[in-house]
């Protein structure tokens, strides 16, 4: 925090007012002054302060009842209370709900300052730490974003283009595609990184629970509304608030962010008055956005607020020139994640990852890669410890497409359409493959005992045994 600290004054007597604003601007403080309770509230609910230093005794709304209010609605805002009949019993009763300390009228300059600098020190520190533990989690998640080919490099120009501005940015892309990287990358290359990435999936919040968790709610304002909710819009002051899977929102949700959108506020459900709010929107869909704009099924209004940018993320099957980047990236993160010991791709199974269509796209990629990386024995993955089905342009010969020999026998259904037929003979021929090699193993490598415990020729079984590459 650079800019000077913003405290709110409150007193109902103008002299003390001017006094304290006087002495803390001295010491660098931006101040602001209410005359009561009343009008802090008002004040604290438009605009934002670091610390609260507020008389005790007053008309109407005294010192504890204003207490009450903000913690109620910030906890972590700092409040310092100035009185003049500071019993020892009021003083712990200010502390128990909340204060940040309790100083003694008169006062003195060098304590009011003291006092405040150790209470805005304590209120940043609580923010920091809730954004650090946030920001550590998003940061490390956005740190890899990769790419080489046109189509993304495309992406990364656009990216740093529009990172820059307050811009509303739509993203739209296939599922997996990487459109909630490329939102947290617009926003760590923004001059917001430091404030909240908020995301929300407007697919997975209950309906009669949406309008509270985007605008927020005071206590009280409903049954179970034991705690007041500042609301996911206002959580990303300052930051980006993405809004993913928004072609989920419901009309009439969508008529409500709009407006937040275009006056730049919320109201929280309980309240009367507006906030300002210091917005930036990154929205995300796997339909196309217009076009269910088109079909009535999405508002024609919002989708222009949101589609001020738009970034189509291309599907994965039209760059493969990523696939191998991609490939040894996950590879990595698969090996530390589950410490396995050294890996690597064949060439064949990275051709063959190459070739692949990926209709889950970058995500698809990502599990395949894991699953080959754990289901591989020895140090080079082969094709056949892939999950899936081998494309037309095929696993290797002697691959084991579907099936992986590790106990029991599991049949990984393919993400592509499958010819049945097709699948259940490479099953067999899968099953087979496992069976020959088991009972092989089991009387040490002697064909001809295999070949009989088989119920094979000899023949028939140094056939298969060339045929599976065994
Ligand atoms: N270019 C990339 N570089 C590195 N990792 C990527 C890339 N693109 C996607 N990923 C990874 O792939 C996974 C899916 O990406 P992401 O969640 O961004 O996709 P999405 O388009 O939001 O998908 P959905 O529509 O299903 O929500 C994530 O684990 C992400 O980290
Ligand atoms: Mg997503």
């Amino acid at each position: 925090m650079n800019r000077s600290p913003a405290i709110l004054i409150v007193d109902d007597e103008e002299h003390i007012r001017k006094i304290m604003s006087i002495m803390l601007g001295k010491h660098g403080y931006s101040c602001r002054a209410a005359s009561s309770g009343e009008e802090a509230l008002e004040m604290t609910a438009r605009e934002s302060f670091d610390a609260v230093l507020t008389d005790m005794k007053m008309p109407g709304l005294d010192g504890l009842g204003l207490l009450a209010r903000l913690k109620a609605d910030n906890p972590e805002l700092p409040v310092v209370m100035v009185t003049a009949f500071a019993s020892v019993d009021m003083v712990r009763q200010v502390m128990r709900a909340g204060a940040y300390d309790c100083i003694p009228k008169p006062f003195e300059e060098k304590e009011v300052v003291l006092t405040l600098d150790k209470a805005l020190d304590r209120g940043r520190l609580l923010n920091e730490n809730r954004l650090l533990k946030k920001q550590l989690k998003e940061r490390f998640d956005a740190s890899v974003f990769l790419g080489q080919s046109p189509a993304m490099r495309k992406v990364f120009d656009l990216i740093d283009k529009v990172a820059e501005t307050r811009a509303t940015v739509l993203i739209m892309g296939e599922s997996g595609a990487g459109k909630e990287l490329a939102a947290r990358s617009i926003h760590h290359n923004s001059p917001r990184r430091e404030r909240p990435f908020v995301a929300v999936n407007c697919g997975a919040i209950p309906p009669n629970l949406m309008e509270s968790e985007f605008f927020g709610h005071v206590k009280g304002a409903f049954t179970g509304a034991d705690q007041a909710k500042k609301g996911l819009i206002a959580e990303s002051d300052g930051g980006t608030l993405f809004l993913d899977e928004v072609a989920e929102l419901p009309l009439e949700m969508q008529v409500k962010l709009l407006r937040a959108l275009q006056e730049e506020e919320v109201r929280r459900i309980g309240e009367l008055s507006a906030r300002k709010v210091d917005l930036r929107v990154v929205a995300a869909a796997n339909k196309d956005l217009r076009e269910e704009a088109a079909a009535g099924r999405f508002r024609e209004d919002l989708f222009y607020r949101l589609n001020v940018i738009a970034l189509v993320m291309p599907p994965l099957r039209e760059r493969p020139d990523d696939i191998p980047l991609l490939a040894d990236l996950f590879l990595k993160q698969a090996v530390e994640k589950n410490g396995l010991g050294r890996k690597k791709l064949s060439p064949a199974a990275m051709r063959l990852l190459v070739e692949q269509k990926w209709p889950g796209n970058v995500r698809a990629l990502r599990n395949a890669i894991e699953q080959g990386a754990i289901l591989s024995e020895g140090e080079i993955i082969q094709p056949g410890d892939f999950p899936f089905a081998a494309s037309p342009a095929g696993a290797a010969p002697g691959g084991r497409p579907f099936l992986k020999n590790d106990g029991g026998i599991a049949v990984h259904i393919p993400e592509e359409a499958v010819d049945f037929k097709d699948t259940l003979k490479k099953v067999a021929q899968a099953a087979e493959r496992i069976i020959i090699e088991r009972v092989l193993a089991r009387h040490e490598g002697n064909r001809t005992h295999a070949a009989l415990a088989l119920g094979l020729s000899r023949r028939a079984l140094i056939t298969k045994i060339q045929e599976y590459g065994l």
